[in-house]
């Protein structure tokens, strides 16, 4: 992989800024653990749409993806072989089925962006390693978000850990810098090389959102929604995603509601 040099347009967010950021992740992660209440078998993934848009909007803010280049709704809801941008629609959830919700709000004009996975009913085994492995990538991804370590090591430490159980990693979706826009820089990719990118300071707020697949790590865009990004193989694919603030000490894992990180 090519030498990145983006380093120098990543936006080092002022204290006011950062406060701004913190309060939209924080009712991004809000909206994660309302909606897990709702998941169940028989239920539509636009009806979990609904109550995520409408608890965004009882909170004055703004769901990000409606509209943006011209994603019709205010989440994305992918189940099973669907990698990400999943379009919630009349699909009834079934037993079994693994289901990732993503969320990004804009509250006063800051950017917050989280996704998690929840199991519908009883799931396999299988199902079960992959979503505990993909949530584990996130961590290990999240633990080299430290003042002048290289973007590069966030990547190649979750390829590493992935890949040591044959899962595969997907690069062809990465996280990203947020916080100000939905999308900034720098890219993070979850395939990378040692020491490889920019170096990391305090004041960065980036994603990383590690997409893992059961089989083979390509995917392929829905020819008829131009959004739905399923493994090529058809096999299971799971994701985590949180917003991150670097800082002096440990990483701020700003959407975080859920208590699952130290604060620095
Ligand atoms: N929330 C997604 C991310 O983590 C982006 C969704 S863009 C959309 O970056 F247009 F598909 F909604
Ligand atoms: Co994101
Ligand atoms: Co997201």
């Amino acid at each position: 992989m090519a030498f990145r040099d983006k380093g120098s347009k990543i936006i080092i967010k002022t204290p006011e800024q950062i406060e701004g950021i913190r309060k939209s992740s924080v009712l991004a992660g809000q909206t994660l653990q309302v909606v897990k209440e709702y998941i169940k078998p028989g239920v539509t993934t636009e009806f979990l749409n609904k109550i995520c848009a409408d608890f965004i909007r009882d909170n004055k803010a703004i769901a990000a993806t409606l509209g943006y280049n011209g994603y019709p709704k205010e989440t994305c809801i992918s189940v099973n072989d669907v990698v990400c941008h999943g379009i919630p629609s009349l699909y009834e959830l079934r037993e079994s089925d693994i289901v990732n919700v993503d969320v990004t709000t804009i509250l006063n004009g800051y950017y917050g962006d989280t996704s998690k996975m929840f199991a519908v009913g009883q799931i396999t085994e299988h199902a079960q390693k992959l979503i505990d492995v993909t949530k584990e990538c996130l961590r290990i991804g999240i633990k080299q978000c430290y003042s002048g370590n290289r973007v590069g090591n966030i990547g190649y430490e979750i390829n590493k850990y992935a890949t040591s159980f044959g899962y595969s990693v997907v690069y062809e979706f990465c996280g990203h810098g947020v916080g100000l826009r939905f999308h900034e820089e720098p890219e993070i990719c979850h395939v990378d090389e040692k020491n490889n990118g920019p170096q990391l300071a305090p004041g960065m707020t980036f994603t990383i959102e590690p997409m893992i697949n059961a089989g083979k790590a390509r995917t392929k865009i829905d020819k008829k929604d131009k959004w739905t990004a399923r493994t090529i193989d058809g096999k299971l694919s799971a994701q985590f995603e949180h917003t991150i603030l670097v800082t002096q000490t440990i990483p701020d894992v700003l959407t975080d509601v859920d208590g699952e990180y130290p604060k620095p």
